[in-house]
């Protein structure tokens, strides 16, 4: 007998990464008739396919715009375009991130000009945002990293400094700082709806939201093929809409969306009970897409490997820095080495809104006993 190497927990069940397949279970039936009423309309693509939809997550974030538009990475270059960033421009984000959050810049011909994150935080640092500010500085992309929001003081000094910010709420939906809601800041707020996230969709979607009018109007131009009338196109555009299906799944999953963030909530707070200074801080109003543990990086593989061995799903947001991404190799600078220590050492782990309180000692208990 191994008695000795095996971690003496009982346990009852694996417990998943994150379940969508619970989750969708749970609410099938509402589903189904969302989806057989979008098919009975035929409302599968425009505007009023998507508007009902808009008009509810505009107003769980208190803005006046919801743009629904094909994934989060369009969100953010359309939200560029819409403030006529494009060649020549520089655009700032953050060394941890997804590395869409850079694509996006790319997209739209400006540069991404990557600036390290804060140690604790993780966040957009102020700081290195200065040290790498040149006059050819259009805007900023901070990120709500793993749900965790950017503070808005931030955001508005940088709007006093003459930037334009695109906030990457892509995992902060219905998150709040200091009782506002995200988005409701920046210039342009981005989020997606790719199926994994907080409000996730059947397929790839995203959405700009915004209290600009004008802003508002270009991303809706230009979402749609550049057009002003049904054969009469502006300027060159996308097609990038959030289909009448998604929208209709969307719709529904948002009611559900506040209980399942305070039951995030409830879950990160028994995390922070456990495992305290070991995991990623954050403020009141984070909405915990996932919920991020640090570890000794020659010690993090081992660990992901004993989780796993035990059922428990583990995960690495992100393994590689965007300074250590090969695409973004004709971009690179400074490196930044607090988002590389951190994409060395950082352990996601299972955050669900089905997850249980008993889960959750379950994978405290764990991470205890193998470190
Ligand atoms: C921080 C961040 N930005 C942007 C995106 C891009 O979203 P999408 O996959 O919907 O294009 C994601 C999603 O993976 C993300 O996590």
């Amino acid at each position: 007998m191994t008695a000795a190497a095996t971690p003496t927990t009982i346990t009852t069940t694996p417990v998943p990464f994150q379940d969508l397949t619970r989750l969708h279970d749970s609410i099938a039936a509402e589903i189904d008739a969302a989806i057989a009423d979008v098919i009975a309309r035929s409302a599968f693509v425009g505007a009023a396919s998507s508007a009902s939809f808009e008009d509810a997550f505009a107003a769980a974030h208190e803005v006046d715009h919801v743009l629904g538009v094909g994934s989060g990475t369009d969100a953010l270059a359309l939200a560029l375009r819409a403030l006529d960033v494009g060649p020549g421009d520089e655009v700032i984000v953050p060394a941890m991130t997804f590395v869409a959050t850079a694509e996006a810049v790319v997209h739209v011909g400006a540069t991404p000009v990557i600036a390290d994150v804060d140690p604790t935080t993780l966040l957009l640092d102020a700081e290195s945002v200065a040290a790498v500010r040149t006059d050819r500085t259009a805007a900023v992309v901070p990120v709500d990293l793993f749900g965790h929001v950017i503070p808005f003081s931030t955001i508005e000094a940088w709007q006093a400094d003459g930037l334009a910010v695109v906030e990457d709420a892509a995992q902060a939906h219905l998150a709040t700082w200091q009782g506002r809601p995200v988005g409701s800041v920046a210039d342009a707020a981005c989020f997606s709806f790719y199926p994994g996230k907080n409000l996730g969709g059947f397929g790839d979607g995203g959405a700009v939201i915004t209290s600009r009018f004008a802003v508002a109007e270009r991303v809706a131009k230009l979402r749609d093929h550049g057009r002003e009338s049904k054969y009469l196109h502006d300027e060159i555009g996308f097609c990038s809409r959030l289909d009448g299906l998604q929208a209709a799944v969307l719709e529904v999953k948002l009611r559900h969306l506040p209980a399942w963030t305070e039951q995030r909530r409830t879950l990160a707070d028994r995390y922070q009970e456990r495992l305290g200074d070991r995991l990623v801080p954050w403020e009141t109003g984070a909405v915990h897409h996932l919920l991020v543990m640090r570890t000794d990086a020659a010690d993090r593989d081992r660990l992901l490997d004993a989780l796993r061995a035990e059922g428990v799903g583990a995960g690495i947001h992100y393994p590689v820095a965007l300074t250590q991404q090969p695409s973004l190799k004709p971009f690179l600078t400074d490196p930044c080495p607090h988002a590389e220590a951190a994409a060395a050492s950082v352990l996601s782990l299972p955050m669900d809104p089905l997850m249980t309180l008993t889960q959750v000692e379950y994978v405290c208990d764990l991470v205890e006993e193998l470190i």
